[in-house]
């Protein structure tokens, strides 16, 4: 089964060809990252304005690199939420106008769920497994019994770890997105600084704005006594805290729920600190991160996604299938 997939939920526009929901022919990703760049963040309305003018061509370009034709093509898969609106709309409708013209059934999906399945590129998802989500939206920890089954085990009661990372490194001046700079110093520094106590106890719950609010309140206490900031220490002190908090909710998930696999899926999945930590602590399961290329937003994620997920539930969706900024990973 060949799949046709679609990503624009945020500021990456990507267009895929994958076969049987494992092997990718092509995975295009337009990244906006430098026109968002001037402004420390995403600007929603110009990111749609990209995706308008960079979809045609991704399209084209993803069909060309997998060298097949459009009659080859037996599903469309595209994200339909969540993520910003007018950037969805775009790819929902441009796969919804490509699905129609060239009559092939068409899926949406979740964004989530694009980014747990970029595992199952590098190895065949196993049952039960415990996954991290750690994006620039979603912090969460996910429990699997089998494909297309998700249970929420616990989520962040505020920022979602990548939020976190970017406010960090935006206190710091360091620029946008933060998490892969953060992540870089931090390996060039000491964990120094003292930071809080973020664990959320017996929980599988997170919370980062504690976090967060005490590194501003630290920069600024150092600005004002004319103290030099070691941002190399302070980046290792802020990752040492996370990363300790969400391989320590990982272990707990995995034993409690016997899990054969555990995998992590999200933007943070890159972290260098993170996945150092992971292969240190998390022993005797079958451990899995996607491949640096499939950690941030791509759409081969979306096109697995949405062959496991037309497996599974048999179903396609019609001309009226529309984008939506929230929804619920079992929507
Ligand atoms: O999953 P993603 O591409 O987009 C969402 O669905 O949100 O994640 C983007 C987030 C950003 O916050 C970015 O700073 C973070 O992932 N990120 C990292 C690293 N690479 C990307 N955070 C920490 N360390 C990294 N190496
Ligand atoms: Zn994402």
């Amino acid at each position: 089964m060949i799949v046709l997939s679609v990503e624009s939920s945020c500021d990456e526009t990507s267009v895929s060809i994958s076969r049987d929901g494992k092997e990718i022919l092509s995975n295009v990703v337009l990244s906006q990252i430098d026109v968002h760049k001037t402004y420390g963040g995403v600007v929603p309305e110009i990111a749609s304005r990209e995706h308008v003018k960079g979809i045609t061509m991704v399209f084209e370009e993803a069909m060309e690199k997998a060298n097949i034709s459009i009659k080859d093509i037996d599903l469309v898969s595209v994200t339909k939420g969540p993520g910003l609106i007018g950037s969805l709309l775009i790819g929902v409708n441009a796969a919804k106008a490509f699905a129609y013209a060239n009559e092939i059934p068409i899926v949406g999906v979740h964004h989530i769920a694009g980014h747990i399945y970029a595992n199952h590129i590098t190895k065949d998802l196993a049952f039960p497994l415990v996954c991290l989500v750690v994006s620039g939206g979603h912090t969460e920890l996910i429990l699997m019994k089998e494909h297309y089954d998700f249970q929420k085990l616990g989520e962040t009661y505020d920022d979602a770890v990548g939020e976190a990372y970017d406010k960090v490194a935006r206190t710091v001046g360091l620029g946008y997105p933060g998490g892969p700079i953060v992540d870089r110093l931090a390996h060039k520094g000491e964990a120094t600084y003292p930071m809080p106590n973020i664990d959320q106890k017996e929980t599988y719950d997170f919370s980062f704005s504690g976090l967060k609010s005490h590194i501003i309140n630290l920069v600024h206490n150092i600005k004002q006594r004319n103290e030099i900031l070691n941002v190399e220490n302070l980046c290792a002190s802020f990752q040492e805290v996370v990363t300790d908090v969400l391989v320590s909710k990982s272990l707990k998930a995995i034993e409690e729920y016997d899990a054969k696999m555990f995998i992590v899926a999200g933007g943070v999945a890159a972290n260098k600190g993170l996945r150092t930590k992971i292969s240190q602590n998390i022993k005797n399961v079958d451990v899995v991160v996607p491949k640096f290329e499939y950690c941030t937003d791509n759409a081969a994620m979306i096109g697995v996604a949405g062959y496991f997920q037309y497996k599974k539930l048999q179903k396609t969706d019609d001309m009226t299938l529309n984008a939506f900024s929230r929804m619920k990973l079992t929507e």
